[in-house]
């Protein structure tokens, strides 16, 4: 039995077409195939089509040629409200500039989703109280989006993604403005719910989170130049420090 691809993309291309300018081909030829629960981190300079690539997958920006299959249905066709019903019941996006709604609470922000999915609200508070406690953010409930740090709304904007058990969580460089500890507690989260079955795609800059990931696939120039499986070996110390190793 073949199992039915998370996400396949064939021959995907994005060209900017900006205003009088040259036209900026930001994704030239992506041909990427995701498993379900499968772990995939997009890294690569920045320019490199990163940003690009995973909101074509999220249905966020259209494509200018080329193919998307989710969950085996063609979805490069969708409409816009095809997209948006497909976002509401099956993907979780974390933006990488958060996109949280500015006038309700923290709580409220990430209840959301789950109400919108159909959760009862007893459930979506429950979801949203485990979301926020695991990202330690539960004293910070009642806040609003402005009142919070750039990391704390970060964190937010993942906790809102997960909270309709969304089949595939796409994200945008999920730990680019937090410290260490903050970091540590969004690749705890990340690596429960990949171990529970959740089918994430990220972009990163950091090597911890590509890291935690199945494999890491290299951007340039809006190509793939490098699409590899890690492999850990135990580093000389024992659990610590683990030794990450791409193969080709
Ligand atoms: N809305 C847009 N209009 C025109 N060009 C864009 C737009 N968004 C991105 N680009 C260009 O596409 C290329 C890839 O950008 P992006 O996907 O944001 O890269 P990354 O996320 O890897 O930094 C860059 O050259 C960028 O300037
Ligand atoms: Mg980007």
């Amino acid at each position: 039995m073949t199992t039915t691809p998370a996400i396949r993309a064939v021959n995907l291309v994005k060209i900017y077409q900006s205003g009088r300018g040259l036209p900026v081909p930001a994704v030239r030829g992506v041909d990427l195939t995701v498993d379900p629960g499968e772990f995939v981190a997009i890294m690569g300079p920045s320019g490199s089509g990163k940003s690009t690539l995973i909101h074509l997958l999220g249905g966020l920006d259209t494509r200018t040629s080329g193919e998307i299959w989710l969950d085996g249905k063609r979805a490069d066709t969708l409409s816009e409200s095809g997209w948006a019903v497909l976002r509401r019941e099956k993907i979780g996006f974390v933006f990488q500039f958060f996109n949280l709604v500015t006038n309700m609470t923290v709580a409220d922000n990430v209840e959301l989703p789950a109400l919108l999915g159909g959760a009862s609200p007893r459930h979506a508070r429950e979801r949203r109280e485990y979301l926020l406690g695991e990202l330690g953010l539960t004293d910070r409930a009642a806040a609003a989006p402005a009142q919070l740090s750039g990391g704390e709304q970060q964190r937010v904007a993942l906790a809102r993604a997960l909270a309709n058990q969304p089949r595939l969580l796409l994200a945008d460089e999920p730990t680019g403005n937090l410290d260490s500890r903050n970091t540590r507690d969004v690749l705890k989260l990340l690596s429960r719910v990949h171990r529970q079955g959740q089918t994430i795609v990220l972009v990163t800059h950091d090597a911890r989170v590509a890291g935690l990931a199945d494999r890491v696939v290299s951007l340039l120039d809006g190509e793939i130049v490098d699409d590899g499986a890690i492999v850990r070996r135990r580093g000389p110390g024992g659990t610590a420090g683990d030794v990450v190793e791409l193969r080709g």
